[in-house]
């Protein structure tokens, strides 16, 4: 029997009394997808699965999505190695609040990660409730990003010259990050938008991928995305996941940000994580509050 029982934070809620690593009814998924809607982040602990168990219950949720900075596992062209080696000393991976790929055209509805390694301190994950943040938002705040389109790029983080660019290749990284070019791209997307399956109004994105707002000038911009960045990640929105081995943990990054926590160095960590692709016209249809 599926039991779900919520971290009694801001989000989040652990699932027992099923076993991911079999195929199950249509039923069962539904449960699973209304559980991931209400809560927006689902740990599944004590799990025992291969890359193909894993590549099977994450396509119950969607299409598998594209990981443009990311090289894949050998023998999957889904399954990307999140990797952190004791001895480690580039920067921490991920470390800032985001919304995963949020710059694409199409952003992946979830992200899906499976623990093979974790240390026995620190190696938290941040999550950050964006359905409350909106509802809790003061009407001052949300009147200056209503109807309005915020620009996402990736140049920072994934271009040459970016934060995981050439300089952190040769910092030693064990991540296998392809950065590009490509990812001084600017895509568009509206501040706020309606979830398309639990119709309620939430974020996209912040600071870090937001890099301006269309129309207006780079300096309102900035000051306007950073008011709302410290919004968007106020301690009462916050849940913090801890892991265990073989957990499996799927977000909805439709509704959330997250961000890694440190605090583990002289002990590796390793999880396998999928994307999953949902249809961008729902994803981004503007909020018509
Ligand atoms: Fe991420």
């Amino acid at each position: 029997m599926i039991e779900v029982k919520p971290s009694g934070q801001a989000c989040g809620a652990t699932v027992t009394g099923l076993d991911i690593s079999t195929p199950l009814d249509a039923a069962t998924i539904q449960a699973v997808r209304a559980a991931w809607l209400e809560h927006h982040v689902l740990a599944f602990p004590d799990q025992s699965l291969t890359d193909v168990d894993l590549e099977r219950f994450v396509q119950s949720f969607g299409v598998f999505g594209n990981e443009p900075y990311f090289g894949t596992i050998e023998g999957s062209e889904h399954v990307v190695a999140l990797t952190r080696k004791a001895d480690e000393k580039a920067p921490l991976f991920a470390e800032n609040w985001h919304s995963d790929w949020s710059f694409m055209a199409d952003p992946p509805i979830g992200t899906c990660l499976y623990s093979l390694v974790i240390p026995p301190v620190g190696g938290d994950t941040g999550f950050t409730n964006q359905q409350k943040a909106l509802t809790e938002m003061p009407a001052a705040l949300r009147a200056r990003i209503e109807q309005r389109t915020a620009l996402h790029s990736a140049g920072a983080a994934y271009a040459p010259d970016g934060m995981y660019g050439e300089k952190d290749q040769a910092a030693g990284r064990s991540m296998a990050i392809r950065y590009s070019e490509d990812a001084r791209e600017v895509h568009g997307h509206p501040f706020i938008f309606r979830h398309p399956e639990s119709g309620r109004e939430t974020l996209l994105g912040c600071l870090g991928y937001i890099i301006g707002v269309e129309g207006m000038g780079q300096d309102e911009a900035l000051q306007l995305i950073l008011e709302l960045y410290e919004w968007q990640t106020r301690e009462e929105f916050q849940y913090t996941h801890k892991w265990q081995e073989n957990m499996f943990v799927m977000w909805d990054n439709r509704s959330v940000l997250h961000r890694a926590y440190g605090g583990y160095d002289g002990y590796d960590r390793k999880l396998h994580r999928i994307t999953v692709a949902g249809d961008p016209h729902k994803f981004l249809t503007p909020s018509a509050a």
